[in-house]
């Protein structure tokens, strides 16, 4: 592949609500890294998304900020991928009206996250919660994206994204790549280490439940130490137990060992060792990122600088998605 016009287009997003967690660096993070060789990508700190749940606005400014240099410290090319913020690209608020006339209350109704988030914001069920996946839609859409990088839990997202975007191409004519969800085959699904049977999140309420990136050296050995196991003390991996196999996954991931030559290089040796070893791997993998994010933060002119370039080409293909989508609905355009 040699010019960018062949490339497949990829569009993901990342809310910069919570501190990002090992699990978002080694699922999301990580990999969209090495996506930006083979596909046109386009990333976007999704900020529109992040006040469906209430946010303190100081805080909302400095994560939206944080996220982007993480996600540079991890390895994305600000030459190769265009990395903007939601909200400085107004044609995704416009196109999300558009499509939220093209979308049902009853599809709305049946997503599986608003069910779980209202249930947990259940003092600010607001109408944003709601129509949060076609807000999503707009983002996928507006880039005429080929793929997008998520995680499981954001496949039913791209399923109405699809629909939708079927749905608007057979009533005005095809106008919208229909997108397809990128499981990534590494896509390493890092469990809670207080409740290894749920996701590590960034909002959980247990800071020892989740590593974040962020984390220096003795936090994140000590909340590998009291990482939730099992009492059979031999490192194997059993999906049975998810505690220790989750630690093996995180071993794995981070180190590119496989499971076997993990088993092998813990025989006989029990979980404090093995556990030990988890959080020195992990501590080493992320400290020259934080090294990295710390220079970046310290330069807001060259961020502001990134996000300029970013919104520039974001702005340019979304421009033209949007002109076509208000011609086709019907809205009258004036003579130039
Ligand atoms: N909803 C996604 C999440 O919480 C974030 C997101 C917003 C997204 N817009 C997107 C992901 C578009 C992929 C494509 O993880």
């Amino acid at each position: 592949m040699n010019t960018t016009e062949q490339k497949k287009r990829i569009l993901s997003a990342v809310q910069p609500s919570g501190n990002l967690t090992l699990g978002n660096y080694l699922g999301a993070l990580k990999n969209w890294a090495d996506l930006q060789e083979d596909f046109e990508c386009i990333y976007c700190v999704a900020d529109l998304h992040a006040i469906t749940v209430r946010q303190e606005p100081a805080v909302l400014r400095k994560k939206s900020l944080d996220t982007l240099a993480l996600y540079l410290a991890s390895g994305i090319d600000p030459k190769k991928a265009a990395f903007f913020l939601q909200s400085h690209v107004p044609e995704h608020t416009q196109l999300s009206w558009v499509l939220g006339c093209n979308t049902m209350f009853g599809e709305l109704s049946r997503m599986t996250q608003f069910k779980d988030k209202s249930q947990k914001h259940a003092d600010n069920i607001n109408a944003g919660l709601f129509t949060y996946p076609v807000l999503m839609a707009a983002d996928i859409l507006l880039y005429q994206a080929d793929l997008v990088p998520v995680g499981s839990d954001q496949k039913q997202h791209i399923e109405l994204a699809r629909d939708i975007a079927n749905r608007f191409n057979s009533v005005y004519s095809p106008t919208f790549t229909v997108p397809e969800a990128y499981i990534l085959k590494s896509s390493a699904r890092i469990m809670s280490l207080a409740e290894p049977e749920r996701k590590m999140s960034k909002s959980d309420p247990n800071a020892n439940a989740s590593i974040f990136m962020l984390d220096r050296k003795d936090d994140i050995i000590r909340k590998f130490k009291r990482a939730v196991t099992d009492s059979e003390a031999v490192v194997a991996a059993d999906p049975n137990r998810p505690g220790i196999y989750n630690l093996i996954n995180i071993y794995s991931c981070l180190t590119g060992k496989d499971e076997k030559e993990i088993e092998r290089e813990f025989e006989g040796k029990g979980y404090g060792d093995f556990k030990l070893a988890v959080g020195e791997a992990c501590a080493d993998a992320l400290a020259p990122l934080q090294a990295e994010f710390d220079h970046l933060t310290k330069d807001k002119a060259y961020l502001d600088e990134i996000l300029r370039e970013g919104t520039e080409k974001a702005s340019w293909i979304a421009r033209k998605t949007i002109q076509k989508v208000y011609r086709k609905v019907g809205f009258y355009q004036s003579q130039k």
